[in-house]
């Protein structure tokens, strides 16, 4: 049987990369327990998820950037009866705004959700596997947490670690960790941060779908971490083992471009 079965908890899973790991799942059978803020918006991807694939779709609307509501999700990884065997810790946001500023509360929203809440789901659902001895947790981090462009950066620079370090403490539990490493993949995200992108080539953007079924292949695969595509691959590469001099000036470069 294919590591990837039973119910997969999905944050973030109403659009871009998050859907496209929801859609995938079905597709493989696995029933599905979403999370995200719209209510409306989780009702109808659940009702057409459940639809077309003929599994159960259940929802639970949280802004993870609440520490109740996160504390709620994190409630629902304890269930014995309907266990949780998939997690993905998917949802973020894009965040360009500066650090050196007198208000930094859009900064302590973003950690709240892409480090507090990663970390807590993770944590409990790391626990709960261990016990049961199989399970999959996927951290969705980012190439751009190999560079410094800014806090996103940082914050992802934390999810690959962590994911990395929570990977290393559960080897020979049963439960395997994936640290998904995107590029620039077309979603809402950009948009909804109002990031700039038209100076990224088009030959550089991945299709979620895509990112998806390479994601899932590495943990059927065993691997700890999966950077999609062979550009990205390049990229994340010479990220780490360039001259930091190169690196800061490309970054440096980049910081420019996604600007409005
Ligand atoms: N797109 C890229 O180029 C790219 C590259 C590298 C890494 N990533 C990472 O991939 C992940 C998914 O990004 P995406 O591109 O798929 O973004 P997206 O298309 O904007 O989708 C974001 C999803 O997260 C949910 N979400 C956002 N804020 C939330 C909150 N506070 N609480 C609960 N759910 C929340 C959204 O639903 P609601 O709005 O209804 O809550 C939505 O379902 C993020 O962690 C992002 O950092 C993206």
């Amino acid at each position: 049987m294919s590591v990837l079965h039973g119910r997969a908890l999905v944050t973030g899973g109403t659009a871009g990369i998050g859907y496209a790991f929801a859609q995938a799942l079905a597709e493989r059978g696995c029933d599905l327990l979403l999370v995200a803020r719209d209510g409306e918006r989780l009702r109808s991807v659940a009702e057409e998820l459940s639809r077309r694939h003929g599994v159960d779709v259940e929802t639970m609307i949280a802004d993870l950037s609440d520490h109740g509501d996160t504390d709620r999700v994190a409630t629902r990884l304890d269930s014995a009866d309907d266990p949780v065997e998939i997690l993905v810790n998917n949802a973020g946001h894009g965040l360009h705004d500066a650090i050196a500023q007198h208000d930094v509360t859009a900064h302590t929203r973003a950690l709240d959700l892409m480090v507090r809440a990663v970390l807590v789901l993770a944590s409990r659902a790391g626990a709960t596997m261990s016990d049961r001895g199989h399970g999959v947790i996927i951290n969705v981090g980012s190439v751009a947490g190999l560079i410094a462009q800014n806090n996103y950066s940082a914050i992802k620079a934390w999810v690959n670690t962590f994911s990395d370090a929570l990977s290393l403490e559960l080897m020979g539990t049963g439960v395997r960790v994936l640290t998904l490493l995107p590029g620039w993949v077309r979603t809402e995200f950009h948009g909804r941060a109002e990031i700039r992108t038209s100076s990224i080539p088009d030959f550089l953007w991945l299709d979620a779908d895509r990112l998806v079924t390479d994601a899932l292949a590495a943990v059927e695969e065993g691997k700890d971490r999966s950077v999609p595509s062979k550009r990205f691959a390049i990229i994340a590469f010479l990220a780490q083992r360039a001259p930091r001099a190169l690196v800061r000036s490309a970054t440096a470069r980049l910081r420019k471009g996604a600007r409005h």
